[in-house]
């Protein structure tokens, strides 16, 4: 692709970029995203029934063997070009003392497999466990054959470590995520349709905060439509191909 020469010019001269991902970035590792029309995960299941406290304890079980599935599914995905021109950024710019924040709503680690450092996760990481009523992060429980397992302290279901709709978001993450954003010269929002809050809020502080913004996703999503010109490029691609090339573009290779 040609980058606009005011664009490369942007990341240039940025001493702070900050980052946004969603289900997008995974894309290309063979994870399914949530809502593209055919492959997403919402068109073939109920988030109601899998994603919420409500949904775990009508049926806990359903809700574990649900996750425990994508668990596995995440496990034996690999971090592509996309998360590994990310983690080259953060490399460019840290060596040059300039800021880089990488915040996903991802829940499958693949950035800190293919090398990023400082990784908010707002979503909440399917690699880990909690207990249900405690809150509190579980390393290891006995195998009693319950399904889902029971919390060692408690007695009380365990459940993965993400954040469920009607749930709030890590305060201390999302804290950190609006700092990043509003103080950042450049934000990438990169594979995420943009429709869930509070992330999808993050470009448009950005964008009030005098930053620009640049969008990365083969699909217009509502953040396309930001009228602001001259701050908002809507780069139309997938994120393996466009961030190498992007990178490459500004810093050279690595
Ligand atoms: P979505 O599934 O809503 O959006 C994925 C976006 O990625 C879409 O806009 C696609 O066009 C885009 N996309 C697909 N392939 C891509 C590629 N190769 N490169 C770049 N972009 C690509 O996923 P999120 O926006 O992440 O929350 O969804 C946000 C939250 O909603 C998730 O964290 C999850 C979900 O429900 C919970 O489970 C609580």
């Amino acid at each position: 692709m040609d980058f606009s020469p005011q664009l490369l010019d942007s990341l240039h001269a940025a001493r702070a970029i900050a980052v946004l991902t969603g289900a997008g970035i995974s894309a290309e590792s063979g994870v399914p995203t949530f809502r593209d029309a055919q492959t997403g995960l919402w068109a073939q299941y109920d988030p109601t029934e899998l994603a919420t406290p409500q949904a775990f304890q009508r049926n806990p079980k359903l809700v574990w063997e649900w996750y425990a599935w994508r668990r596995e599914l995440v496990g034996k995905a690999y971090p592509n070009l996309g998360h590994i021109a990310l983690a080259d950024m953060e490399r460019h710019l840290t060596a040059r003392q300039s800021h880089f924040t990488l915040i996903t709503q991802n829940v499958d680690g693949l950035h800190r497999q293919a090398g990023s450092q400082n990784i908010l996760e707002l979503h909440g990481n399917i690699h880990r466990t909690k207990c249900f009523r405690e809150n509190e992060v579980v390393e290891e429980w006995a195998d009693t054959g319950d399904v889902p397992p029971l919390c060692p302290r408690c007695g009380a279901y365990l459940r993965p470590d993400v954040v469920w709709f009607n749930e709030s978001l890590p305060q201390t993450e999302w804290r950190a995520a609006v700092e990043a954003a509003t103080s950042c010269d450049l934000f990438f929002c990169i594979g995420t349709s943009s429709l869930v809050q509070p992330a999808a809020s993050l470009p448009h502080y950005a964008l009030q905060a005098g930053a620009v913004v640049v969008e990365i996703n083969p699909n217009e999503t509502p953040l396309s439509q930001n009228p602001s010109p001259g701050r908002l490029y809507s780069l139309r691609g997938k994120a393996g191909d466009l961030l190498p090339q992007l990178v490459a573009a500004v810093w050279g290779l690595a």
